[in-house]
């Protein structure tokens, strides 16, 4: 039986160079159209990125370089996806699109309190996609407190509630989902050319991690996380009208950079939970988290305190490692719901490490019984929606 070989990488920039770019009307590869190539054996596929004015005149581009990328590499499975980003300028751009920036048509005037909204880095069209009813961010402004945890078994219990729920790993730096939730399948495309999300404990899940593998170089950054975040959400098959979704999760990056904070601006979100773990330094970040959606106009549904105590091995009682109720008490002063706190249990870390969702083992621990209550009370405030929409830019006549 013949190996699987890995194709050349050169000699895929190559042949992709003899598909012409319509714009510059140089090479895909020279035009710098050839985005997050991954080559391996057997599979080959890449991005191309382009304005949302000029998604179809790049569409025929697109299948003329799936054509030749089937070619040259040999891959039996290959994938270019187009990316339509909206602000974005292409390939003629010198400097890569800036996703944030509102288009105000010229000549409008915006009234004062529209003005006073507008950053600079305000959304041109808040994402959601279709049929989905509420997208909702889990965050931290520090990394390691457990945010992939809590969206994983958050998504997870809101399943065992009885909600449609999807999950997003929109973490493009370190996509933990994949290991987290035991899958690492390569998600095909549908008829509609759109990706398929791979299917476990009861939630549709994509990850950035299914796309790249594991120990290719991560060269996601600023406008390409960007756009992958644009194609996680636009280019996945997430629901349909016959089938729609109620909730859909998403795991973020750690951090209030601008990265972060261009995430929180353009996905429509019902609403943000804050992850946090006790001690005096991850709370100063509970209100740099609180800070960031503020800012963003995202509605806090509540922040969990994760991590909150470790529980006496021979009586269960809690053992305060960190100090405890930190995170609480910074909730209410902030004016924001305290979700629950989530105990330490090597368990919990054990069955992250195997690829199970902790709380889909439906035991009756301490930290099964906090990831159900969270859930109910986010279900509940998303239910409720006594949630502030998120601000209009307002012309004026
Ligand atoms: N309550 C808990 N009890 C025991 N282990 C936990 C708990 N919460 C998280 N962990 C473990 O801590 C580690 C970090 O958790 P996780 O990856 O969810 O954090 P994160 O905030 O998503 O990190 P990153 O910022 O890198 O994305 C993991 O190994 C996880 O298994
Ligand atoms: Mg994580």
């Amino acid at each position: 039986m013949a190996e699987l070989s890995t194709p050349d990488r050169a000699a895929v920039l190559a042949a992709l160079d003899r598909v012409r770019d319509p714009k510059s009307g140089r090479g895909l590869a020279a035009a710098g159209l050839v985005q997050a190539l991954v080559v391996g054996p057997d599979r080959a596929g890449f991005m191309i990125e382009v304005a949302a004015a000029d998604a179809a005149l790049y569409a025929p581009v697109r299948d003329e370089a799936e054509a030749v990328l089937r070619k040259v590499s040999g891959a039996g499975k290959v994938q270019v996806v187009l990316t339509a980003a909206a602000g974005g300028t292409g390939a003629s751009a010198e400097r890569p699109p800036d996703p944030g920036i509102v288009r105000v048509r010229r000549g409008a005037r915006l009234s004062p309190q529209a003005q006073a909204q507008m950053s600079p880095a305000q959304p041109t069209a808040a994402l959601k996609p279709a049929n989905v009813r509420h997208v909702v961010a889990v965050a931290s402004a520090k990394g390691g407190v457990g945010k992939s945890t809590v969206a994983l078994n958050l998504a997870v219990a809101m399943a065992m509630l009885g909600r449609r729920v999807g999950l997003l790993d929109a973490d493009v730096y370190g996509p933990s989902i994949p290991r987290m939730s035991g899958l690492d399948a390569e998600p095909e495309l549908n008829a509609e050319r759109k990706l398929v999300p791979l299917e476990a404990w009861g939630l549709k899940i994509m990850s950035i991690g299914f796309l790249v593998d594991e120990g290719a170089p991560m060269i996601w950054r600023g406008p390409i996380a960007s756009s992958a975040l644009n194609q996680m959400l636009n280019d996945v098959a997430w629901a349909s009208e016959a089938a729609p979704m109620d909730v859909l999760v998403i795991d973020m990056p750690p951090g209030t950079g601008d990265v972060q904070l261009t995430l929180a601006q353009r996905v429509a979100l019902s609403g943000a939970v804050v992850v946090s773990t006790p001690q005096e330094v991850a709370l100063i970040d509970v209100r740099r988290g609180v800070a960031m959606f503020e800012k963003t106009h995202v509605p806090i549904l509540g922040v969990v305190e994760n991590m909150a105590y470790f529980p006496d091995p021979s009586t269960g009682e809690p053992i305060p490692i960190f100090g405890r109720g930190g995170a609480k008490t910074t909730a209410e002063a902030l004016g924001a719901p305290f979700l629950g706190e989530i105990p330490i249990e090597v368990a919990l870390r054990q069955a992250c490490d195997d690829g199970r969702p902790f709380v889909a083992d439906g035991g009756d621990s301490a930290a099964s019984k906090a990831f159900l209550s969270i859930a109910e009370r986010v279900l509940d405030a998303l239910d409720h929606t006594s949630l502030k929409p998120p601000p209009r830019i307002v012309f004026e006549d």
